[in-house]
């Protein structure tokens, strides 16, 4: 790995640029696409690489870096399986020709020409590489969690701050419309405070995905399980509606200890489950609002809401699957005078990408000076310490207080 301690290479940083300049960036590259006649490759497109090229990096960040190809490209790829690195390069030769293949992070690094890296790799190597990342002072977007403990958080945080690089980490939910939107409803008090949120992810996980390209088994073991992978999403959402959360209780239990792998290459193998697949937390806000979150990778299905939050004057409920960019939300007005009842949030944006989109989207959009940061690692490092505290409480059978908290942006244009 790259030290901590390596000096700069001398790169100029993006992340530095004003954004005067970064906007006036991306208004000449789009102009510039436009004189072209549609020739989407330009030279001085921000240049990223990936540490990482399995599913997630093939599902969902190729279509959103495509979908911002007048102002990126792909200039470097890193991952140690054969071939994988080359899969991706292959995939974006048509608007990021000559992309850069290696097996190492290091090597690719070592290249010094590199503006900003995403590190796709599975959980448990997320604070190694983005170390190597940051150490090498390259802006980094880091899959969650961020890090394997709050000291390695605190760490790598510390480290981005010295360089004065750009750290952002997934999940990309606080940057969606429907959260911005829900946010916003929360920061206005228009249906006063929020008082409560429940919330759920619960499905059968990974190994159950027909169209799973992964190793669906380290998400059934320590270090992964259904709430770093599936119930972060929840957390963030709750979180940014609701602010830090002072305090956790949780239960968890292993309730199905094998899985047969339906989908992949590894379909047909067998698993034993050795985390716990159910995990039901309790939550209290620094605010004082309760909360409550099942993380399950052993149901079959739920018709239960994914989200609700409960306000002094009204209840808003997303229905559906969570991932469906057209599940269906409703409002229930209590407010003032109103004779409570349900109605379709029509009023809601829709979200053109999906989550994880929107958080790749982000850290472009913030590289290049057009948003500010909202996908913050110290939000990140927050719900990293809500979910430690939480299998410490299963594991001891007692609430625990949360350490760490993170500002949120509650002005009314947090966003675009
Ligand atoms: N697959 C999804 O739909 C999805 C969605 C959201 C988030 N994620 C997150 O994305 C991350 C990756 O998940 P995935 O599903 O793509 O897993 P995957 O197993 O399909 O891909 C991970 C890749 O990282 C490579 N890798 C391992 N160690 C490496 C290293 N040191 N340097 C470079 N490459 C290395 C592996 O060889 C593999 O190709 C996980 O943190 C996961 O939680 C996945």
């Amino acid at each position: 790995m790259t030290g901590a301690d390596e000096p700069d290479r001398g790169r100029a940083h993006v992340e530095s640029r004003t954004a005067a300049s970064a906007t006036a960036t991306l208004a000449a590259c789009s102009a510039a696409a436009r004189d072209s006649g549609g020739l989407r490759v330009k030279p001085d497109r921000i240049r990223v690489g990936i540490v990482g090229c399995g599913d997630v990096a093939h599902r969902h960040y190729l279509p959103a870096l495509e979908s911002m190809a007048d102002v990126v490209s792909v200039a470097a790829v890193a991952d140690p399986r054969d071939g994988a690195a080359a899969a991706v390069a292959a995939a974006v030769a048509a608007w990021s020709p000559g992309t850069e293949v290696h097996r190492e992070v290091d090597a690719m690094l070592g290249g010094g020409r590199l503006d900003a890296v995403f590190n796709l790799t599975p959980a448990p190597r997320h604070g190694a590489v983005n170390e190597a990342i940051l150490g090498a002072g390259v802006a980094c977007y880091s899959e969650k969690p961020l890090a394997a403990s709050v000291a390695e958080a605190d760490r790598l945080i510390g480290l981005a701050d010295r360089r004065g690089l750009l750290f952002l980490s997934a999940p990309g939910s606080a940057v969606t419309n429907r959260i911005r939107w829900l946010r916003e409803i929360a920061r206005s008090r228009r249906y006063g405070a929020a008082t409560l949120a429940v919330a759920h992810h619960a499905d059968p996980g990974p190994a159950d995905w027909d169209e799973y390209t992964g190793d669906p088994t380290p998400f059934y073991r320590e270090g992964v399980g259904p709430v770093f992978d599936h119930g972060v999403y929840r957390l963030h959402e709750m979180t940014t509606v609701l602010g830090p959360v002072r305090r956790v209780q949780a239960m968890g239990a292993i309730a199905l200890p094998t899985r047969r792998v339906r989908g992949g290459p590894l379909a047909g193998r067998m698993i034993e489950v050795t985390t716990q697949d159910h995990v039901l937390i309790h939550l209290e806000f620094e605010s004082g609002a309760l909360g409550q979150l099942l993380a399950s990778f052993a149901t079959h299905d739920t018709l239960a809401p994914w989200l609700e939050i409960h306000f002094e004057g009204g209840v808003v409920s997303f229905g559906g699957k969570s991932w469906e960019p057209d599940a269906p939300v409703m409002l229930f007005d209590a407010s003032g005078d109103a004779v409570g009842d349900w109605r379709p949030a029509r009023e809601m944006p829709h979200d053109e990408h999906g989550v994880v989109e929107a958080g790749a989207r982000h850290f472009i959009a913030c590289l290049l000076g057009t948003e500010s940061p909202v996908l913050t690692a110290e939000h990140g490092r927050h719900v990293l310490d809500v979910i430690l505290e939480a299998y410490a409480s299963i594991a001891d059978g007692r609430a625990h207080d949360v350490a760490t908290t993170f500002a949120r942006d509650l002005s009314a244009t947090g966003g675009p």
